[in-house]
């Protein structure tokens, strides 16, 4: 496949960027979009031009790292899948490929297409430890015995991987959805009613210091997740929050 890349380059953040033209020729289709980047870079090297800044790791589908707008869509045109499990094979030879980092005032370009997201790292600490021992003197899993709908849900939420699409899909550049799954994963199970209250409170606030802004139930969040994972989170965020703070 022979492509046209229009790429974000950014020297450095609060730096003026701005989208550039490269050609790329014989990219495989089962090339995944991250190697197809990778080949582009190997040439940019060998034209001695700076290599394009991406952020990756796991390229598995885990990590969260991969956070890319691929013509407009945060993680590109699939639905449940990360940019580092998208293939090229997705597209076609001759396209004009858009590729841009996640936007977001809270998000702010370190570099090309890497945004700082240490705010979601910052919400996260917020939200504190859970007292109860669950390693070391470890019980046997049904000493607590949990409805499996419970487990069901808590086990969805968790598999938020933090990646930040939701806040780049999002008008209001609204974390809820995010903020939603990791209070989610802990209100659901017994384990993490001890700190329930604190929790939320302290994440809520974490995150309107960040910047983020507020939900207006568009749906893009759920839309463009590589974890599907469900606005239902939001509402579940919500009912927390008012009930801590009825209780504080
Ligand atoms: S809710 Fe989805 S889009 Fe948002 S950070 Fe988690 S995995 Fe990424
Ligand atoms: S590189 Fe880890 S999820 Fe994409």
């Amino acid at each position: 496949m022979d492509l046209t890349l229009k790429i974000w380059r950014q020297k450095k953040e609060y730096e003026k960027g701005a989208m550039h033209a490269y050609q790329i020729k014989n990219i495989e289709p089962d090339m995944s979009f991250l190697e197809m980047l990778d080949v582009l870079n190997q040439k940019l090297i060998n034209d001695g031009v700076e290599p394009v800044a991406f952020d990756h790791d796991c390229r598995e589908g885990i990590c969260g790292a991969c956070s890319l707008v691929i013509n407009g869509a945060p993680h590109g045109p699939d639905s449940g899948t990360t940019t580092c499990q998208l293939h090229m094979r997705r597209f076609n030879t001759g396209d004009t490929i858009y590729i841009e980092p996640f936007r977001g005032s809270a998000f702010p370009v370190i570099k090309d297409l890497v945004v700082d997201r240490s705010a979601f790292d910052r919400i996260q600490q917020a939200g504190g430890y859970v007292s109860i021992n669950t390693s070391g003197n470890t019980v046997d899993a049904n000493a607590t015995p949990i409805p499996k709908p419970d487990a069901d849900e808590a086990f969805n939420s968790a598999a938020c991987i933090g990646c930040g699409a939701c806040v780049a899909a999002c008008k209001n550049s609204s974390a809820m959805l995010f903020v939603g799954a990791k209070v989610s994963q802990y209100a659901n199970l017994p384990q993490g009613k001890v700190e329930s209250k604190d929790r939320v409170i302290n994440m809520v606030k974490q995150m309107d210091k960040e910047g983020f802004g507020s939900c207006t139930n568009t749906g893009a969040c759920e839309a463009h997740c590589p974890k599907e994972i469900s606005t239902d989170n939001i509402l579940t965020l919500n009912r927390e929050y008012i009930k801590s703070k009825l209780n504080q």
